[in-house]
C-alpha cells in the first residue's frame, strides 16, 4: 500500500527520490518523506499529506544534500497519518534510516523488548522497531545487522535502509511485499514498482521473498536469507515512461478510460492466430482439462467483479460450474478444493495480500491455478501454475478501469478457448465470437464517445446521495463494478442489487430522491427488468437506464438513458462499463473529489 524508493549514485539523491515518490503516490498518500545520507549524517524531511507538500518543504529536494537515500509515501496502518508517523524512521544513534511497506506483525513484542532495553520510541508505527533493531545488531557490519534484523521480523515487508557506516550503503529487503531493483549506469535504484524506475532505467531485477540487496552506485549484490550471493537475471521493462504519465489529461483515471480500446487490442489480438485463440503460457493437457469439474474465481474488489462477468460467460460456453469467491473469505473458509478444481485468481497489481493468501491456500489443497495479472513479475504471477497477462500497461488511478476491462477480455477469451477444447462450441459459433472480439475495440471507442452526454448527465445527477445499481444476469455483474466505481471516487452511497432481489428488502430504502441506475442490456430478461423499473418508479425513484442503442422501449420508461453500442451479447459488459466509469468520473469531478487519490484507499492493497 505504501510506496518506497531508493537511490544510490553520484548526483543529488533528493530530487530523484521525490520524483519517484510522485510516481508511486497512488500507492498511498497519507504522508511522504525522504532520508538522504551526506557522508556525515542522514538528513530527513517528512510531512503529512501529499508528496507535493514534501516537494514544497524541501524546494523540490534542493535543501536535502547527499547522493544516497530512501523515500516513502504512506498509506497508514499503525499510527495516525501525521508528521511523526511519516517514514523514514531513524535509529536512535542516527546511523540507520528505514522505509517500509507492509506490516511487521510481531512489532508489539519487539517494541516491548527494545523498550525494556531503554530504547525510546518516537512514533506509533510498526516500522520504527526495524530501525532500532538495526542499531541493536550493528557491530561494524551493516550486512550482518540487516540479516539479524530480518530474522526477527514476522509479517510482510519491503524495506529500504540507508546505513551511515563510513561507506554509505543502501539495503533493500523483500518478504511478501513488492520490491524491484533498478540497474542503472553509475547509479542504482529500488522501488515498490516499475513506475518509479522507468524514467531512469528499463533494466530491473525482481527480488524474491527472503532476499535482500546491497546497493552502491557501481553494483547491486543480491543475497539469499543466509547472506549467500544469488545470481539474479536482469529483466527489461516493456513500459515507456509516457505510459505512466498523464499525457495532457487532467486525471490518470480519464486517461486510462480513454486507453481502453488500445489495451483491449493489446490483450486480445496477439493471442488470436489464424482465427484461433492461443495463450502463450496456459497449457493444460486434455487429461487435466477434462478432469476439471469446477472453477473457482477468486479476487478482491473490481477484479472480483470482473470474475462475476467471467462466471456467466464461462458457464454459458463451457457448462462447467463456476463460483466467484472473495479472496479474503475463501482463504479462511476451509474450502473444499482438490486437483479437479481450476482456481482462477485475478489481480491487476499481482500484489493483493488477500488474493495471494487465497492462491497459496488453494494451491496447497491441490487446485490447478491460473492467474490473470497485469503486472509482470508480480507475486501472483510468480506463484500461480499458469499466467495470462492483461496488457493494460501501468494503471495509476486508484479506481481501476482498463485493468478491469482487460481482465474481462481475458476471461471471455478463456471461456471460448476452454469451451472449444472441451468440444462444447460449434465451429460456426467459435468463428462468430472471434469476429466479435476483433470488433470490440471499435465498440469500446463508441462507448467512450458517449463522453459528452455522460458528462451532462453527471452534472444533473451528481447531487443524489443514494444510488442503487440494478440488473439481471450479466447486467447484474456489471452493476457491481458500476456501483464500486461511483462510490470509491465520489463517496456517494452506491450499492448493486440483483434487480429481482430488490423487492426482498432493499426496496424499503427506495424513495423520492433515490437514483436507480438500471442496467438493461441483457435481452433475455428485459421484460423482468422493465417490471423492476416500474416498481422503483412507483416509489418515487429517478431511473437512469443503461440500454442497447436500439432499445426504445426502456428509454421511454426511464427518466434518463445511456445508449450502449450493440455487441456480441457476451461481450456487452466491456462496452457497458465504459459509460459507468465516465459517469463515476464526472460525478466525482462535479463534487470536487480528488479523483486519482480517493480518501482512505490505495492502489495496491498489500496488507490484510
Ligand atoms: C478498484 O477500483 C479498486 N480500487 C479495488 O477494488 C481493486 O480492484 C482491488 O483492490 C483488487 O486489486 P488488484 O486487482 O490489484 O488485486
Amino acid at each position: 500500500m505504501c510506496g518506497i524508493v531508493g537511490f544510490s549514485g553520484t548526483r543529488e539523491a533528493a530530487p530523484v527520490l521525490i520524483d519517484g515518490l510522485k510516481r508511486l503516490e497512488y500507492r498511498g498518500y497519507d504522508s511522504a518523506g525522504i532520508a538522504v545520507a551526506d557522508g556525515e549524517r542522514i538528513n530527513v524531511a517528512k510531512v503529512k499529506g501529499y508528496v507535493r507538500n514534501l516537494s514544497e518543504m524541501t524546494h523540490d529536494g534542493a535543501d536535502i544534500k547527499g547522493f544516497l537515500g530512501v523515500g516513502h509515501t504512506r498509506w497508514a496502518t499503525h499510527g495516525a497519518p501525521n508528521d511523526i508517523n511519516a517514514h523514514p524512521h531513524m535509529s536512535s544513534d542516527g546511523r540507520f534510516a528505514v522505509v517500509h511497506n507492509g506490516i511487521i506483525e510481531n512489532y508489539a513484542q519487539l517494541r516491548e523488548e527494545l523498550t525494556a532495553k531503554g530504547v525510546k520510541f518516537v512514533s506509533d508505527t510498526d516500522t520504527e522497531v526495524v530501525a532500532h533493531l538495526l542499531e541493536e545488531y550493528y557491530q561494524g557490519d551493516a550486512k550482518k545487522a540487516v540479516m539479524r534484523t530480518a530474522a526477527r521480523l514476522e509479517g510482510s515487508y519491503s524495506l529500504g535502509v540507508v546505513c551511515l557506516d563510513g561507506t554509505g550503503r543502501l539495503f533493500a529487503m523483500r518478504e511478501q511485499s513488492p520490491l524491484i531493483l533498478g540497474v542503472g549506469v553509475g547509479e542504482n535504484y529500488f522501488a515498490s514498482d516499475v513506475a518509479a524506475l522507468v524514467p531512469h532505467t528499463k533494466n530491473v531485477i525482481y527480488l524474491d521473498d527472503g532476499e535482500f540487496a546491497e546497493i552502491t552506485p557501481e553494483e547491486i549484490t543480491v543475497y539469499d536469507v543466509r547472506g549467500i550471493p544469488v545470481n539474479k537475471p536482469i529483466s527489461r521493462i516493456a513500459w515507456d515512461v509516457e505510459a505512466a504519465e498523464k499525457g495532457g489529461y487532467e486525471h490518470f483515471m480519464l486517461k486510462e478510460i480513454m486507453e481502453q480500446p488500445a489495451c483491449f487490442k493489446a490483450t486480445v489480438e496477439p493471442r488470436i492466430k489464424d482465427g484461433r485463440i492461443e495463450f502463450e503460457s496456459f497449457s493444460l493437457s486434455d487429461e487435466e482439462l477434462f478432469g476439471i469439474d469446477r472453477i473457482i474465481i477468486t479476487a478482491c474488489g473490481s477484479a472480483g467483479y470482473a470474475g462475476q462477468v467471467g462466471r456467466y460467460v464461462i458457464e454459458e460456453l463451457c457448462r462447467i460450474p463456476v463460483s466467484v469467491e472473495l479472496a479474503s473469505e475463501l482463504r479462511y473458509r476451509n474450502p473444499i478444493i482438490n486437483e479437479k478444481t481450476l482456481l482462477i485468481v485475478i489481480s491487476q497489481s499481482g500484489e493483493t495480500a488477500d488474493t495471494i493468501a487465497a492462491l497459496k491456500e488453494c494451491r496447497a489443497r491441490g487446485a490447478r491455478t491460473l492467474a490473470i495479472v497485469n503486472v509482470v513479475g508480480s507475486t501472483i504471477a510468480k506463484l500461480a501454475d499458469h499466467v495470462i497477462y492483461t496488457w493494460a500497461g501501468p494503471e495509476i488511478a486508484v479506481a481501476t478501469t482498463k485493468g478491469y476491462t482487460t481482465q474481462v477480455a481475458v476471461l471471455d477469451m478463456l471461456a471460448i478457448y476452454l469451451a472449444d477444447r472441451l468440444g462444447r462450441l460449434e465451429k460456426s459459433r467459435y468463428d462468430e465470437l472471434i469476429v466479435a472480439l476483433h470488433d470490440m475495440p471499435g465498440k469500446i471507442q463508441r462507448a467512450i464517445d458517449l463522453n459528452r452526454r455522460v458528462k451532462r448527465l453527471a452534472k444533473r445527477l451528481c447531487r443524489h446521495n443514494d444510488i442503487y445499481f440494478i440488473g439481471r444476469n450479466l447486467d447484474y455483474a456489471v452493476s457491481m463494478e458500476g456501483s464500486l466505481k461511483l462510490k470509491e471516487i465520489s463517496y456517494i452511497f452506491a450499492e448493486a442489487y440483483a434487480a429481482g432481489e430488490l423487492k426482498h428488502g432493499t426496496i424499503a430504502l427506495v424513495e423520492q430522491g433515490s437514483l436507480v441506475v438500471t442496467l438493461a442490456c441483457y435481452e433475455p430478461l428485459l421484460e423482468k427488468t422493465m417490471s423492476n423499473i416500474e416498481e422503483v418508479k412507483a416509489r418515487g425513484a429517478e431511473v437512469l437506464a443503461v440500454v442497447l442503442e436500439d432499445n426504445r422501449q426502456i428509454v421511454k420508461m426511464a427518466d434518463e438513458f445511456i445508449l450502449v453500442p450493440r455487441t456480441e451479447p457476451l461481450f456487452t459488459p466491456i462496452a457497458q462499463i465504459v459509460p459507468l466509469q465516465l459517469f463515476a468520473y464526472y460525478v466525482a469531478k462535479e463534487r470536487g473529489c480528488d479523483i486519482d487519490k480517493p480518501k482512505n484507499l490505495a492502489k495496491s492493497v498489500t496488507v490484510e
